[in-house]
Formats: structure tokens, C-alpha cells, sequence
């Protein structure tokens, strides 16, 4: 099998000759060749330009010949191109431009723009499948509806959550209006992604661990959705939902294929109880990433024997690889799991 069958197969549950495996932010701060390139253009500029996105893509394929690459983006595209852009806070963290507080300004938000505004990300994925070649499948992302709006209402990266939290409980028709438009824009946006040729999306749920139980789907689940019904089957849908593993029942509810989980769940245990045609990606701890490859190999034993070989699974981190990972660790990780019997 060819790494790109090995991930698309894994990603419909189908028997595979190894368990495919790639990493969450593979791009990012432990790469020198990425932080080279970052020091040079900076961030924002390495997204909006195909060439670059393509290159830093690429790099941990080179390196790491990872099944499956992930398009170099960020969720935050989706509010800037409706209007709300947003930069990197000096001490680290997201800023928005403003923060969400009013009828006028969700009316203001403009879901029209998606295509025009974010033609680089079309030709970023039209560039990098050109040097896939076949050989890897190629993974695009966005952010669901309720996590994008968690930014776009805290005005940037939030600890508590509370302006978020009572906006839901006090202003349901505003909340309901903005939770409308950024899903009519994620939607044009996966469309326009799998018009250009991603071979699956992963949809990040990662602030739906913060609803209340009760509240959850009003908030996520039914707009994730829509969006999967919108998809339609075209490519696998993996949806990643930090902190609740425990309601894979409702996540499978939403029709995806495969959902991605943290690292807190016990995967052979939640591989017994999902549903059998839903395939699980993790979810080893990113920290473990941090330390030495005789750690990381026999952790990364630990989850491939709770799995033992059943099929539908696609090795991951439980969330984004840090900056402290070590390149020696990430090698000894593949390598385990490449020779796992
Ligand atoms: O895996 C990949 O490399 C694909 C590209 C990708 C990035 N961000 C690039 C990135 C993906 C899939 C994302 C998703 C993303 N972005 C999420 C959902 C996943 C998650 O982590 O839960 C969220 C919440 C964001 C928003 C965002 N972008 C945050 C919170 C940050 C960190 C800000 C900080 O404090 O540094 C980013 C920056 C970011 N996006 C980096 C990368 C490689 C790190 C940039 C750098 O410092 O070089």
C-alpha cells in the first residue's frame, strides 16, 4: 500500500498493512527548517502565499514521511476573510482585530467572501497535490463554527470562557445569526477545498469540551452538522473534539467518518465501545514528544497494543506537537509504529 491507500483506507475503517500515522501541527516551532523559513517571512505571509504554505507542508513529509500531509493554514482564515482579522499577541496567544458584541457587527460579517479572500489556500492545495504526487494523502482543516466563534466573541484567546459562555445564554438570536454565517462560510470554504483537491478534511472542535453538557449540540453539534451534510461523502470528514471522547456516540452522530481524540481517553477501551464503521485517530500526549525515544516508543506501544490491530486506526497526537518536541522522538515514534505487529 502506498501511504496515501494506507490513510484513506484507515480513514473508511478498511484493513490496512500498517497503522498510518501523522501528527497535529506537524508544522510548527520544532522544526529548524520551519523556523527558518518563519524568521524570514513570518507567519501570516507563509499562509497567505501558495509557494511557502506548499513548502512548509512539505517539510515534515520530507522528514518524516508521514501517510498524510495537512494543508499549512490557520482556523482564524474563516473571521478574516468575513471581516475580523487577528494577530499574534507578543506574549503569545491569538488577538482579534475587535471582539463580537452586537447586532450590527455580526451583520457586517460578510460569509460572501470566502472564495475571493482565500484563493491562496485553493492554489496552496493545487501546488502541494502537484508534489504529493499520489503518494500521500493530502488533508485540509478548518475550524468548526462554535471554536471559531469563541475567538471571534473573547476577542482572541480565552482562559475562562465567560463572554463566549453568556453570550449563548443571553442572546440566543444574535448567537444563532453569527453561529449561521460562520457556518455558511465554513462550508464554502471545505467545498472550495475539495474542489481544489483535498482527499479529507479535519474538522477542529477544540473549545467544545468548555459547553455544558446540555448545551453542547446547540452550540457545536449542529452546525459540525451541517457541514458534514454539506461534504456529502465526498472525502472522509475527521472531526477532532477535545474533551469528549466520552460522547463519541453523538460525535459519530454527526456523520463523520473518523473522530479524532485528545489524549485522555483509553483508545482500546473507546475502540470497543464506538460504533464499529467509525474510525479512531490519537492520541498520544504531545508532551511525550518532549522526551527521549525509548519513552515515547514504549508509550506508543502501550496505545497500538490497547488497539490491537483492529482496523480504523490512524495514529496521532491528542492535540498539536509542542516546540520542545524532539526530532529525534518524532523519528523513533514513526519507526514504532511502522514495525508494529
Ligand atoms: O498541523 C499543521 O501544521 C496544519 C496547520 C495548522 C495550524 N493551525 C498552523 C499553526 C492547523 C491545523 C491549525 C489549527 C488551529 N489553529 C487550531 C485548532 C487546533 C488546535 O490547536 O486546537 C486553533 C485553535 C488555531 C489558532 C491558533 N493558531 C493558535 C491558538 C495558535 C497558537 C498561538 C500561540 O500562542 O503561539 C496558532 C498558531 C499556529 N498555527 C502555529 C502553527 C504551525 C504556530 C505558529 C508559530 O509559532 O510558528
Amino acid at each position: 500500500m502506498t501511504n496515501r491507500e494506507r490513510f484513506l483506507a484507515a480513514c473508511q475503517c478498511q484493513p490496512v498493512d500498517q497503522t498510518p500515522i501523522w501528527l497535529m501541527r506537524q508544522a510548527g516551532r520544532y522544526l529548524p527548517e520551519y523556523r527558518a523559513m518563519k524568521e524570514q517571512h513570518g507567519f501570516l505571509t507563509m499562509v497567505k502565499t501558495p509557494e511557502l504554505a506548499t513548502e512548509v507542508s512539505l517539510q515534515p513529509i520530507r522528514r518524516f514521511d508521514f501517510d498524510a500531509a495537512i494543508l499549512f493554514s490557520d482556523i482564524l482564515v474563516i473571521p478574516e476573510a468575513m471581516g475580523q482579522p487577528y494577530e499574534f499577541r507578543a506574549t503569545g496567544g491569538i488577538s482579534m482585530a475587535f471582539a463580537i458584541e452586537s447586532a450590527k457587527q455580526i451583520e457586517e460579517l460578510d460569509p460572501g467572501r470566502i472564495r475571493d479572500h482565500l484563493e491562496y489556500v485553493a492554489g496552496a492545495i493545487r501546488l502541494l497535490k502537484h508534489e504529493l504526487a499520489g503518494k500521500h494523502a493530502l488533508i485540509g482543516f478548518a475550524g468548526s463554527p462554535w471554536t471559531l466563534a469563541t475567538y471571534m466573541i473573547e476577542g482572541g484567546s480565552a482562559v475562562q470562557f465567560q463572554k463566549v459562555k453568556e453570550f449563548f445564554f443571553s442572546e440566543p438570536e444574535l448567537f444563532h445569526a453569527l453561529l449561521g454565517k460562520i457556518t455558511d462560510a465554513v462550508t464554502d470554504y471545505v467545498e472550495m477545498q475539495i474542489e481544489a483537491g483535498v482527499e479529507a478534511i479535519q474538522v477542529f472542535d477544540s473549545w467544545g469540551g468548555i459547553c455544558s453538557g446540555n448545551t453542547y449540540e446547540a452550540c457545536s453539534l449542529q452546525w459540525i452538522r451541517r457541514i458534514v451534510a454539506a461534504v456529502n461523502g465526498r472525502v472522509p470528514v475527521l472531526l477532532f473534539a477535545k474533551g469528549l471522547h466520552s460522547r463519541i456516540d453523538d460525535l459519530a452522530a454527526t456523520g463523520v467518518q473518523a473522530v479524532s481524540v485528545d489524549w485522555t481517553a483509553e483508545l482500546g477501551k473507546l475502540r470497543t465501545n464506538a460504533p464499529a464503521s467509525l474510525a479512531l485517530q490519537g492520541n498520544l500526549d504531545p508532551v511525550l514528544l518532549n522526551l527521549a525515544p525509548e519513552i515515547v516508543a514504549r508509550e506508543a506501544k502501550v496505545i497500538l497494543d490497547a488497539v490491537g490491530g483492529r482496523p480504523g486506526h490512524i495514529f496521532n497526537l491528542g492535540h498539536g506537537i509542542s516546540p520542545q518536541a524532539r526530532i529525534d522522538s518524532v523519528e523513533a515514534l514513526v519507526r514504532t509504529v511502522r514495525e508494529h505487529r
